[in-house]
């Protein structure tokens, strides 16, 4: 019996079978910050608190044969913090890598494939050697995890403009022959359905440069709960949320 379905009570079979489940749901880990300080923690504690939150969340999505993930973990905003909660936060990213290399068997039994998305440019070399090394390991699997560090959506756009200029610039595609796809294919999610659903923890009702192109017509959930006390239930909350909103695509 699927995990989603017998964790709600209150939902018959006939409800289930109706349900179109998020194949790519977005999520926006906010709120570390303060979760620490309602506790008199250093900030650097909400995100260890995070980190293990990630963890739990992403099990669970695997678990829920959620077919993407993305986890957005630190902004190419967010180096504007002090040195020192920036490198706490590497740190775990750091742990975290280093963590899924030595589970890669335990990875792979819960069918987990994990990418990076972002600007590797400015991440420590080791860190960046890491996320070659754990992308040639864990390809082919049932739930893509995408973790984005140093990622910024208007980043990512410019990355895919510059590629299709220098495409130009060669001589291999013409300016007019430039459509939709070329942008999608040069940014960090090609291959990826565009987030179904983004969910927005802590209160705050923005994307903060997260997926700004593929969330044209993604689906929002907004909660006040802070990131490190997001639970299971939570996500089937958001997840039973999408399912009863009604998508048209600017169609009737
Ligand atoms: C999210 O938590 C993690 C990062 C942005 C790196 P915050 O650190 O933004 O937590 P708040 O928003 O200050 O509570
Ligand atoms: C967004 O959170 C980035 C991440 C969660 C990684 P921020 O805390 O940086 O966003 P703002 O500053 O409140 O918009
Ligand atoms: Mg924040």
């Amino acid at each position: 019996m699927p995990l989603l379905f017998t964790r709600c009570f209150f939902m018959t079979k006939e409800m289930y079978e109706k349900l179109t489940l998020p194949r790519h749901i977005g999520i926006i880990m906010d709120g570390n910050g303060r979760w620490a300080k309602q506790r008199g923690l250093e900030r650097s504690e909400g995100h260890k608190a995070g980190a293990n939150t990630f963890r739990r969340i992403c099990d669970y999505g695997a678990e829920l044969g959620i077919e993407c993930m993305t986890f957005y973990a630190f902004s190419t905003e967010n180096w504007k913090r002090p040195v020192k909660e920036v490198e706490a936060i590497m740190n775990l990213f750091r742990d975290y890598l280093n963590e899924a290399h030595d589970r890669e068997d335990e990875n792979e039994s819960k069918g987990l494939r994990i990418r990076y998305v972002g600007e590797r440019e400015g991440l420590p070399q080791d860190i960046i050697s890491l996320i070659n090394t754990l992308e040639e390991g864990s390809a082919d699997k049932k739930t893509t995890v995408n973790i984005a560090v140093n990622y910024g959506g208007r980043n990512e756009i410019l990355h895919s403009v510059r590629k299709i200029a220098a495409q130009v610039e060669a001589g291999e595609l013409k300016a007019e022959d430039i459509e939709l796809k070329n942008i999608e294919d040069n940014l960090f999610t090609a291959g990826l359905p565009d987030p179904d659903l983004i969910i927005r923890p802590s209160g705050e009702y923005r994307l903060s440069n997260f997926l700004i192109w593929q969330a044209a017509y993604s689906e929002f959930w907004f909660s006040d709960i802070l990131w490190p006390d997001f639970t299971e239930d939570d996500l089937d909350n958001a997840i039973i949320e999408y399912c009863k909103r009604n998508r048209r695509f600017g169609g009737v």
